[in-house]
């Protein structure tokens, strides 16, 4: 009899432990990348990619803006809520918060950033190897306040929401000569950039990282900015771009599967949220909107950052109306959207 229970009680440990280990509670969501996810660092550094004014955030909790390109929330932070944590993910470089604030969420990310060093010097904005340094430094504070144990931890839990790579197509190899004139064609400068994408993962999986979620390319073909100059085609999306951001997120694809099967306890997944852009553009309707073409900022054509002028008479009255903020950001509403399809189809095993 007393044998059977130890028995029934090593089980029960052992069930305990395990579902404790494996399901692994995600403390902490942690973000690099762009303006997709940048929630306000360009703020604090001197940059024209900024959008700390009105009438970006007019929907956010207090209808302040935030540096957010949008009229509210982005996906960090409605991930952020949907895994249990805060329902904002605060800027690394705002001084509002401190290390206790960071220890359950931190965005690294920065607007008009790329894998490629040349796209972040088009702006002047922080570059991918310097949000790196800003990890390095976090972990430093995240240690001395938490200790090693505890810091650890919540760095090998965390998940690490990474979305970039827009920037390096539209702001760099399309507009400026450099790349192009160095690379034979588009498909040799996705092949330097997933590269550069590798030494990211790699990197950050030797700073501790384990569980991460990597978003690529939209549709950016049908941003209402490269529409609005798309006059050959009555202003419909550029397939051209829809083709590269296709290409590009299928070599990025492969390269998940590659470091999941290279590197022991990595747990990447490729969060792909073309498709649903795409339904979203071509669909709008069914998702409740009533316009994809335009922003709703100004005209909606081309404005975005200093462009989106408060006092613009254009201005739409209702964002939940439109698929996009201004020329080149999704609305609060498909951020939403989105953010809860990518949980539902890659996230929700880290619940
Ligand atoms: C962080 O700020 C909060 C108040 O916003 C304060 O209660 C807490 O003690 C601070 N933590 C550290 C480590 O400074
Ligand atoms: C980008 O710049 C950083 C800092 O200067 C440098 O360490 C890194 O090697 C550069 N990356 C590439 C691919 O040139």
């Amino acid at each position: 009899m007393v044998k059977m229970y130890t028995l029934w009680f090593f089980l029960i440990e052992i069930i305990i432990h395990f579902s404790i280990s494996s399901s692994g509670k995600v403390p902490s969501i942690i973000v690099f990348g762009d303006s997709s996810v940048d929630t306000g660092n360009n703020n604090f550094i001197p940059t024209m990619a900024r959008s700390d004014f009105k009438p970006y955030g007019r929907d956010f909790l207090n209808g302040n803006p935030t540096g957010r390109f949008s009229n509210g929330r982005i996906p960090p932070d409605f991930i952020s809520e949907a895994f249990g944590l805060r329902p904002i993910v605060p800027a690394y470089l705002d001084p509002a918060y401190n290390i206790s604030d960071f220890a359950s969420g931190v965005c690294f990310a920065s607007a008009g950033t790329g894998f490629d060093n040349a796209t972040s010097n088009v702006a002047d904005v922080i570059p991918l190897w310097k949000e790196v340094e800003y990890y390095k430094d976090y972990q430093i504070k995240l240690r001395a306040h938490f200790g090693e144990e505890k810091a650890n931890e919540i760095l090998r839990e965390a998940l690490y929401l990474v979305s970039i790579g827009t920037n390096d197509f539209l702001e760099n190899y399309y507009t400026l000569p450099e790349r192009r004139y160095e690379f034979n064609n588009v498909e040799q400068y996705e092949d330097f950039l997933i590269i550069l994408a590798e030494n990211f993962f790699r990197e950050i999986y030797d700073l501790g990282a384990r569980k991460i979620s990597v978003t690529a390319l939209p549709p950016m073909g049908c941003l209402p900015l490269e529409r609005a100059i798309n006059v050959i085609d009555y202003h419909g999306c550029v397939e051209g771009y829809n083709d590269v951001a296709l290409e590009f997120n299928g070599k990025l694809g492969r390269l998940v599967t590659k470091l999941n099967n290279d590197l022991f306890g990595f747990q990447m997944v490729d969060a792909n949220a073309y498709d649903i852009l795409l339904q979203i553009v071509t669909h709008p309707s069914s998702f409740g909107f009533e316009d994809a073409r335009v922003g709703c900022c100004g005209t909606g054509r081309f404005e975005m950052g200093f462009f989106c002028d408060p006092q613009s008479p254009f201005t739409c009255k209702d964002a939940n109306k439109y698929v996009f903020w201004d020329a080149f950001h999704p609305s609060e509403k498909t951020s939403q959207i989105v953010s809860n399809y990518l949980i539902q189809k890659y996230l929700a095993k880290f619940l």
